[in-house]
């Protein structure tokens, strides 16, 4: 089934007129591999026999949505109910403002729940929910239905209103998914803060989103250790300006948590006596669902915006193709509610499709290597889709743990966030999926919503490569000039057609979404990846254009750590840069300056000290997602003509690589790394 050989295939090379390294080099373990990679992987006969899109239908899906892909998605959008239908498929008179499914009306929680009540789903098992320590909970359609409204009465009780903000600091827990929905079925809009963040984080969260209510925990179990939540919202909201009226409080971990008597409540205690029903709000389809937090090229997270209508279509469409989804499934995705692939393939995506999803609180690795692999058995699993990090994780610890658990239930494996190598892919596939699950790498961001390049389940697989855009979608790779590239030539990825859950706006900044996202190449939208094509067509990913570093996955600006760095009484300058870690993909390094008129290392006797002290600093100032790795001291650092300091420079000295043409002194986000 599958043939080995490598090639000399020419490297990829990067527009001429970018002064940078050709790919990026935090990614040079990658795409070196990548560079010689030339598996294939044909589809699995037993799995083409049960596809529901096998290869004519996408064929015929590319057709039918290059000559019309307004209709095609028109017809992804028939699929869902709808209170009013559209009068426009997308409005794009305000461009790129674009406006999907203009003047329709509907609620996203009303296609995730209330009509599967309806239905033979409204007994099926809507959540598995898993915690640390082994405590389970389960809940049917009708009873998640149930708790949701209980809790959007809550809500509306607090007197929250359409359009207003609902913040929510939780880890994986039944209760986020039911603030989540009950959110959005009266028309507020959520915004999921990871219980990974700081209360620094969190209280620029709060300042810029202005949120009516925060539903938060006492604490929760990680790595077995009870991590305390609420506190945290405390001392968040000490220092920021809100306009929260209402803290409600979920009690997990039993802690001691001090309550604020005219602000605080206890979740049980608000939701007792509650009706079990609530009006679905009617929205127009372009009415706010959630906003996201997520790192730019800037120092300051900017809050991503996903409307009802155009979202619920596109990741509907997307679920249902790549994962192919089945009565019988039940479908783990191990991403947290508070990044984007919680909220679209762990929660709305399963629950409009009416499938089981499972819910996992704790760390991967607790207690031991295998807990991944007890819970594939123990729920029997059919859908595992997780990210590159922990697989190489999970690696470490050789094959003996899966091979001591039955994974046959599994039918698909899926892996998103960043570039997997053909290693780690192949390791997955053979041990995880036993040679028998074709391995779907899925690429897409915070913005699009969804699922944009992917493999469906009878395509031909090459491990390292996402393989093509979706149905629908139109994806370049492209100069910087604007004009397609040849295979075999790296450069800047791109979307030439607008697509149902695209970002709406940045919250309260509405130029820096034209400005971050559409100003490169103007009428087409800039993710900020860089990516070549093969020979086939197929797309592999080199990883980021801009100042952005995926830390196991996760996004973290480089002017986010520096703010953070900056912050610490020693340091006068500072600049940030990723560098490669064996597990998590890449971390941070900085280059530091201390203060003038500090003694040696801040008044710390040795340099580690002190790099000690600003890694915690680092940690206490952003949480545990961003972290520093090294610091290395300087007495001074290499900046353009305005004083900005040059990564790229800081980059091209630690990797060892022609520093290029320095006389181009501005140093813009719009430059491959
Ligand atoms: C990266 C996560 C390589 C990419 C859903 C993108 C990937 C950023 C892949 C978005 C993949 C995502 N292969 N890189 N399959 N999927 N990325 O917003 O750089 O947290 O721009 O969304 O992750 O990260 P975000």
């Amino acid at each position: 089934m599958t043939r080995q050989k490598k090639t000399d295939a020419p490297a990829p090379t990067v527009p001429a007129s970018c002064n940078a390294p050709e790919t990026r080099a935090t990614m040079r373990g990658t795409i070196d591999n990548l560079l010689v990679e030339e598996r294939v992987f044909r589809p699995l006969p037993r799995i083409a026999a049960e596809a529901t899109v096998n290869p004519q239908d996408i064929l015929a899906a590319r057709k039918h949505a290059d000559a019309d892909w307004k209709g095609f998605w028109e017809e992804a959008a028939d699929e869902l109910q709808w209170f009013r239908k559209w009068e426009t498929v997308v409005d794009e008179t305000n461009a790129p403002f674009y406006r999907w499914f203009s003047g329709a009306r509907c609620n996203i929680v009303h296609n995730a729940l209330d009509r599967h009540i309806e239905t033979v789903n409204k007994n099926r098992l809507a959540l598995i929910w898993e915690g640390e320590p082994g405590d389970t909970r389960k809940l049917t359609y009708f009873e998640l239905y149930r708790e949701v409204n209980r809790f959007a009465n809550v809500l509306r009780g607090l007197g929250v209103k359409k359009g207003e903000r609902v913040l929510i600091y939780m880890p994986s827990l039944p209760e986020t998914v039911i603030a989540m929905l009950a959110t959005a079925k009266i028309g507020a809009v959520h915004s999921v803060v990871f219980a990974g963040f700081s209360s620094g984080a969190l209280a620029d969260r709060i300042e810029d989103a202005q949120p009516r209510a925060i539903v938060t925990v006492d604490g929760f179990y990680r790595n077995g250790r009870v991590i305390p939540l609420k506190p945290l919202v405390d001392e968040a909201l000490q220092h920021c300006h809100s306009l929260v009226e209402a803290v409600v409080v979920v009690h997990r971990a039993h802690l001691d948590v001090a309550m604020h008597d005219d602000r605080d409540r206890w979740w049980h205690d608000v939701m007792l006596h509650q009706p079990t029903e609530a009006l679905t709000e009617v929205v127009e389809a372009n009415d706010p669902l959630f906003m996201l937090y997520t790192s730019g090229t800037t120092g300051k997270p900017k809050g991503i915006v996903h409307s009802h209508g155009g979202y619920m279509v596109g990741v509907h469409r997307t679920l249902n193709w790549v994962f192919d989804l089945k009565p019988t499934d039940i479908f783990w995705c191990t991403a947290d509610p508070g990044w984007i692939t919680g909220h679209s393939y762990v929660i709305y995506g399963p629950l409009m499709a009416g499938t089981t999803t499972l819910l996992y609180e704790g760390h991967p690795l607790y207690p031991e290597a295998g807990r991944l692999w007890s819970m594939v058995e123990r729920w029997g699993v059919t859908i595992l889709y997780t990210v590159p990090t922990l697989i190489r994780m999970l690696m470490r610890f050789g094959t003996q743990y899966p091979a001591g658990h039955d994974l046959t239930t599994l039918r698909l494996l899926g892996t998103v966030g960043e570039p997997i190598s053909p290693e780690a892919w192949v390791w997955f596939y053979k041990n995880i999926g036993r040679g028998q699950c074709p391995l779907l790498d899925t690429w897409w961001q915070t913005e699009t919503g969804m699922i944009m390049i992917s493999p469906l389940p009878v395509s031909l697989l090459k491990p390292g490569s996402v393989t093509k855009p979706m149905p629908g979608i139109d994806v370049d790779v492209v100069d910087e000039q604007g004009n397609s590239l040849p295979p075999r030539t790296g450069g800047y990825l791109v979307i030439k057609r607008p697509w149902p859950a695209m970002m709406s706006t940045v919250f309260n900044d509405h130029a820096a979404y034209v400005d971050m996202y559409w100003s490169q190449f103007p009428g087409w939208y800039f993710p900020g990846d860089v990516a070549r094509k093969d020979d086939d067509g197929y797309i592999w990913i080199q990883g980021r254009a801009d100042d952005v570093i995926m830390i196991a996955g996760h996004r973290v600006g480089t002017a986010e750590l520096e703010a953070a760095l900056s912050s610490h009484p020693a340091v006068a300058e500072c600049g940030v840069i990723g560098v490669p870690d064996e597990i998590r993909g890449e971390v941070a390094k900085a280059f530091v300056m201390l203060h003038d008129d500090l003694p040696p290392f801040g008044g710390y006797v040795q340099a580690d000290d002190m790099e000690t002290e600003l890694m915690e600093h680092v940690r206490r100032e952003l949480g545990p997602v961003a972290v520093l790795k090294a610091v290395e001291f300087r007495k001074e650092l290499p900046k353009n003509r305005s004083g900005k300091i040059m990564r790229r420079i800081l980059r091209a000295e630690e990797f060892g690589e022609d520093v290029g043409d320095t006389s181009t002194l501005e140093e813009g986000p719009f430059c491959l790394r």
